[in-house]
């Protein structure tokens, strides 16, 4: 199993990181702009090697697209990060540009792969390798509802005071401090819903902080976050290459499920070595359809700027 990261940033190390520690892929390319960055970066992962028990091979390189050949995920974690009082969207004028190079650069190299964006703005990042890339879609995934779920059971957690095991919880919808779908209804500790043990206007603000969890991190970091998006992307590529059947929620390009057609936006997916098997419907409630159809209509917006 090889595995690509492009961009050696500090999601692309983590991801990297959290690949190799799984033990589960034999290469991990971690390939960046900067002259030296990943070769460097590498280094020092496979410096733990011994330390972290992992024997995944990780090697760096500086745009050498020809070492990514026949990778069979491939991860794109390329482009700006957004600083502080940005929001995701407007990240779009310069991320594009550099999505659809990668992208087009990894399928010329490895024409079979599974592509994992998660770039921002992701929905819309991902939409751009759907309608440039050539892949299949089953093999175009974006990562952001498995990180905003994390996010969820996180504040879950901390309002149920409940160790994090004990809750689940997902997030559906756009990957935007506005788009976000927190299912509050489905959320639960141990089966039980969470509205049993937490009120109303506690769940509310839940579902708040999960929304602006990514931007709450900005802010104290000066910078976007990375421990768990690479723990997300980790999670997307070790339940495709050990053919998990996984239940992630990722941005999938939908074709009528939730009523929605031609974007791509969070919602269930089974995750396999196909990449998307299956896409998963769930029964919404007025005020959720609602809150979906809302959230498409913005990923939909920022779509439109893109030059296609
Ligand atoms: C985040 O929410 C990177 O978009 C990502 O932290």
């Amino acid at each position: 199993m090889k595995v690509t990261v492009v961009g050696a940033g500090a999601v692309g190390a983590s991801c990297a990181e959290y690949i190799a520690i799984k033990n589960f892929a034999s290469e991990v390319v971690l390939l960046d702009i900067k002259e030296g960055f990943a070769e460097g970066k590498a280094m020092d992962l496979m410096q733990t090697a011994s330390l972290n028990g992992f024997d995944t091979k990780i090697t760096g390189v500086t745009s050498d697209y020809s070492k990514t050949a026949d990778s069979d995920i491939c991860v794109i974690t390329s482009g700006i990060p957004r600083k502080p009082g940005m929001t995701r969207e407007e990240l779009i004028g310069i991320n594009a540009g550099i999505v659809k190079d990668v992208s087009s650069n990894l399928v010329k190299h490895s024409p079979k792969t599974i592509i994992i964006v998660v770039s921002n703005p992701m929905d819309t990042m991902a939409y751009l390798v759907h309608k440039t890339s050539g892949l299949p879609k089953n093999r175009i995934i974006g990562m952001g509802g498995a990180l905003d779920s994390a996010r969820f059971k996180y504040r879950l957690a901390e309002a149920l005071g409940a160790p994090i095991s004990d809750v689940d919880g997902m997030v559906i919808g756009g990957h935007s401090d506005t788009g976000m779908v927190p299912l509050t209804r489905l959320a639960s500790r141990n089966s039980v819903p969470v509205s049993k043990f937490i009120s109303e206007a506690r769940l509310n603000q839940v579902m708040e902080d999960t929304k602006v969890g990514g931007a709450t991190l900005t802010k104290l970091l000066g910078t976007s976050a990375w421990y768990a998006p690479g723990a997300a992307v980790s999670a997307l590529v070790h339940a495709i290459a050990c053919d998990q059947k996984k239940m992630f929620p990722c941005s999938v390009m939908l074709d009528g499920e939730y009523g929605i057609k031609d974007i791509c936006i969070g919602a269930p997916v089974i995750l396999g070595r196909n990449g998307i098997e299956k896409i998963v419907e769930l029964e919404l409630n007025d005020a959720e359809k609602a809150n979906m159809k809302e959230s498409a209509e913005g990923v939909r917006a920022v779509n439109n700027l893109l030059e296609l």
